[in-house]
């Protein structure tokens, strides 16, 4: 298994340029090694400062936007035009400032009934298939960490459809935040296939589930983001301090 790297930033906005950077290496080193760039998109908070950067100079004119195919590593059962949709919240920090054509962008249509969706995405996945595997060997997955220690819409509990999840694509209701949550997810047979995983982390109400998760005993069913294991490629955690005060404690 690939050891995680692990690298401390003072705030977020010093772990979003450093993830910029990080992104836009890889996109070149993708389409120059295999002519295009194949990344899973994480939703909530945390990415927004990136995906806002990657809209501005200077990548928004230096990266291969055209070699580009966005896909996302879950989505919230909503219209792509609801302001929960992870796929409205990157168009607007991102595709709407950037040459993208459309067709690269492999959204889950969080409008259709959440099993329907999952099917649709798969098929879609396995447009992209890298060899061997009936999905994308994706260049690179970002993720995050929920504070109850989910990622992607990987929720604390068994994984239903059997653990480990035999399907690339899995449609979930989770009680998350106190009420029900209805989403598509990818699981870790694809998460885990990936050549690069960016887990981006912020904020002091994350590190109780951050030392826990990167410190803690292996749990994967309470700590989900212990699912993410690879056994090639690389493994970065970009964490701020606030979110690895306790972490500092659990490795000294
Ligand atoms: C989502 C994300 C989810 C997210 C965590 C952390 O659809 O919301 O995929 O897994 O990464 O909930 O969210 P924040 O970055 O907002 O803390």
């Amino acid at each position: 298994m690939i050891e995680p790297h692990i690298q401390v930033y003072s705030n977020v906005d010093a772990l979003s340029r450093a993830a910029a950077k990080r992104f836009a290496a890889l996109a070149l080193e993708a389409v120059t090694a295999r002519g295009r760039f194949t990344v899973a998109l994480s939703g909530g908070g945390t990415p927004q400062g990136l995906y806002q950067r990657l809209a501005h100079h200077p990548f928004r004119d230096q990266l291969p936007w055209a070699q580009t195919h966005f896909f996302w590593g879950d989505e919230r059962s909503v219209p792509p035009t609801d302001p929960e949709s992870n796929f409205h919240q990157a168009q607007l920090a991102l595709f709407d400032h950037i040459a993208v054509p459309p067709e690269n962008l492999h959204r889950v249509k969080g409008e259709w009934e959440p099993r329907a969706a999952a099917n649709d995405y798969a098929s879609q996945l396995c447009q992209f298939a890298s060899p061997d595997l009936a999905w994308p060997r994706f260049d690179l997955v970002l993720l995050g960490l929920g504070r109850d220690g989910h990622t992607a819409s990987l929720f604390p509990g068994p994984i239903d459809s059997g653990d480990p999840c035999p399907s690339p694509v899995l449609a979930v209701t989770a009680d998350y935040q106190g009420r029900p949550a209805r989403r598509v997810t990818l699981t870790p047979l694809v998460l885990n296939s990936a050549r690069h995983v960016f887990f981006l982390v912020a904020g002091a109400d994350k590190a109780e589930a951050l030392k826990a998760t990167l410190a803690g005993p292996l749990e994967p069913e309470r700590w989900p983001a212990q699912r993410i294991l690879l056994d090639q490629g690389t493994l970065t955690w970009l964490v701020d301090e606030a979110a690895a005060t306790a972490l500092h404690a659990a490795l000294s």
